[in-house]
């Protein structure tokens, strides 16, 4: 392997609140623990890192993604049959005016008791424009509250759910993609689980807010009618243009972000064109709250 002089990866910060991209390193190649370690920190001070140009087999997407945790699979969408740590995003061409996977502010699969640490998505096919993904960083948004709504907040949990994902949140009267199969009635998604409402990240030690507006459902022990405005103002205000950043796939780009302090959204405006992503999930640890 070629001997590296410089001992420093590039790393460009892609927009003022979060994200960076990472020059000079191919991820198809074995990386020397040095990167590694410069990669991981560099995911804790941006959120999310973003790779250009990369060309991976499934099986390189996967050791990469091990570099960051375990990999988990996540309940009620379909992994790929010969590689089932990997699941295929996809719309396809002809699938027009239909709800796609992630097309609202989320962050992955809040409602389970451990939520991932993070994913891993790396672009297959992408239209020649539209198709964006979307980050919202939840430390600032945090920060960025009161005092007072500060304190409120810091002791409350909300309960999270998978139930609503595609029910609540597809525009009425489409379908969802058949080129991603979505399974309904999952007792382990569709269960209350509380999470949280401001948490402190296992790394970084940064209180992150940690709702959604797919999954987080109601406060805990108050009525999702009682919840609402609150929840609304946080939805709101999580996604505040300042605290985002906004990636323009090629194919061969690869994204990884942590999960437990962003927000991410996929824009759904490239009806038309096919869109195929490979996706990994990092398993992650219960999160701890503020108070
Ligand atoms: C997701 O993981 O939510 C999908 C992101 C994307 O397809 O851009």
């Amino acid at each position: 392997m070629k001997e590296d002089v410089t001992r420093s990866i590039a790393v460009r910060p892609a927009a003022g609140s979060l994200g960076a991209e990472i020059e000079g390193v191919d991820l198809a190649a074995p990386l020397r623990d040095w990167i590694i370690d410069e990669l991981r920190q560099a995911l804790v001070a941006h959120l999310v890192l973003f790779f250009r140009d990369q060309n991976l087999t499934p099986d390189e997407h996967l050791r990469f993604s091990r570099l960051f945790g375990p990999l988990t699979r996540v309940p009620y969408v379909k992994h790929m049959d010969e590689y089932p740590d990997i699941i295929a995003v996809l719309k396809e061409a002809d699938e027009r005016k239909i709800s796609t996977f992630g097309n609202a502010w989320h962050s992955d699969f809040s409602f389970l008791e451990a939520p991932p640490m993070g994913s891993v998505l790396y672009a297959k096919e992408v239209p020649s424009h539209g198709g964006d993904t979307l980050w919202a960083n939840m430390y600032e948004a945090y920060d960025a509250l009161s005092d007072g709504m500060k304190r409120m907040l810091d002791p409350l949990r909300a309960m999270h759910s998978g139930r609503p994902y595609g029910v609540a949140h597809a525009p009425s009267g489409v379908r969802t993609s058949r080129s991603i199969a979505i399974e309904r009635e999952n007792p382990q998604a569709d269960r209350e689980v509380a999470q949280p409402v401001v948490i402190i990240h296992p790394t970084s030690g940064r209180k992150a807010l940690f709702v959604n507006e797919i999954y987080t459902t109601r406060f805990e022990d108050m009525t999702e009618e009682e919840s609402r405005p609150l929840l609304a103002f946080l939805f709101r205000h999580c996604i505040r243009p300042e605290f985002t950043c906004r990636f323009r796939w090629k194919p061969g780009s690869l994204a990884i972000w942590d999960n437990r302090c962003t927000l991410h959204y996929a824009v759904n405006d490239y009806d038309g064109s096919r869109r195929l992503m490979h996706r990994t999930t990092i398993a992650g640890e219960a999160l701890v709250g503020a108070m």
